[in-house]
């Protein structure tokens, strides 16, 4: 297929769907490619296991921004979803960034609409905003600092306490950040729809079960599981903490995606997924999992789908991300 074609089929259906030959060794594939095209794989923790397989790097957003920012590569593939990967872009104009399908996108980062969002932030004058990196490149771009999961709460308590504050789009992380520091940020009222769709009931009923098993959160959840989790944290601060505690087993409540290298990292130890409100017993994020091997070896192979940017709002954007890079560093917080 011509790369003409490849455009035509990329529009048609926002990722590349083409026949290849399925005896293909899509590991061996993709690594050939990747060293002929001078290309990194970044993959957030939340993808396939495959994809976190043969990625260069696995991370939380904090992670793969500052990896993004340092990467010497000229393709970045990033197995993730469109706000990381526009991040990526952000940050690296020169080099082509790569996502698998362009259609992964993040229902948070939807909960926010810049249009929306400006006449929120018109409204007070007065108040610094810090956006949680989960949000457009047009969100950014109305921001003073960038912040993820694992630098919140040090970015916040690192401005005056009299620092009138707007948090977006996450109200859940903006209120655990709230109650951690006592201070009253403005929250956006976001969410992402994989957090907020746990079931405490569900939760509680395996607590009872396994007793000796710790409860840890990612604090996009809602208040009310995060009130009974034992640890709170980002994608990589979990992983952290399921190391070096001395418990067993973990119920995690995440995406599912991370108990691939929960696991790996800790054969002895027990993972067991909290469960959604559904009929499902672990919590998937439909946008993650849209990037799958074969949709990754298409994109290396054809270069597409590409993120692109208006460069305005590409160098309005990066200013926050760079005050939190900065900030990150003078706090020795990496992801
Ligand atoms: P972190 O990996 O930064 O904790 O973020 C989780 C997430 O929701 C990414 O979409
Ligand atoms: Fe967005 Fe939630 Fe999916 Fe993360 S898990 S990409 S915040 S929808």
């Amino acid at each position: 297929m011509d790369i003409s074609l490849a455009k035509q089929n990329l529009e048609k259906n926002g990722y590349l769907n083409v026949d290849f030959d399925p005896s293909l060794d899509l590991f061996a594939e993709i690594d050939k490619l990747k060293k002929e095209k001078n290309a990194v794989i970044l993959a957030h923790y939340y993808q396939e296991p495959d994809i976190q397989d043969i990625a260069d790097y696995i991370g939380d957003s904090l992670g793969l921004a500052q990896n993004a920012a340092r990467t010497e590569a000229d393709i970045i593939v990033f197995a993730g979803v469109h706000f990381m990967a526009e991040t990526a872009k952000i940050l690296n104009p020169g080099k082509k960034v790569l996502l698998p399908d362009l259609r992964a996108g993040c229902s948070l980062s939807d909960s926010c609409p810049p249009g929306l969002f400006k006449t929120f932030k018109d409204k007070h004058p007065d108040h610094l905003v810090i956006s949680y990196i989960n949000c457009s490149a047009g969100i950014k771009a109305l921001s003073d600092i960038i912040c993820t999961s694992s630098n919140a709460q040090a970015i916040v308590e690192s401005l005056p306490a009299d620092q009138k504050i707007i948090f977006a789009p996450d109200k859940n992380l903006g209120g655990y950040i709230n109650k951690v520091t006592g201070r009253n940020m403005l929250l956006w009222n976001g969410a992402c729809m994989v957090h907020e769709i746990f079931s405490l009931e569900k939760i509680t009923r395996l607590k009872v079960r396994h007793p000796e098993a710790k409860l840890i959160a990612h604090p996009e959840c809602e208040d009310a599981v995060l009130q009974i989790a034992d640890f709170i944290g980002s994608t990589t601060q979990l992983l952290k903490y399921t190391k070096e505690d001395s418990a067993s087993s973990f119920i995690v409540a995440t995406e599912s995606g991370i108990l691939h290298t929960m696991r790996l990292n800790m054969p002895g130890k027990t993972f067991i997924a909290a469960p959604p409100d559904n009929a499902c017993a672990c919590n998937d994020c439909p946008h993650m999992k849209l990037n799958t091997l074969e949709k990754l070896y298409l994109c290396l192979k054809f270069e597409l789908p590409e993120i692109t940017m208006d460069e305005d709002l590409r160098l309005a954007a990066k200013k926050p991300i760079d005050r939190m890079l900065q900030l990150s560093e003078q706090l020795g917080i990496g992801g």
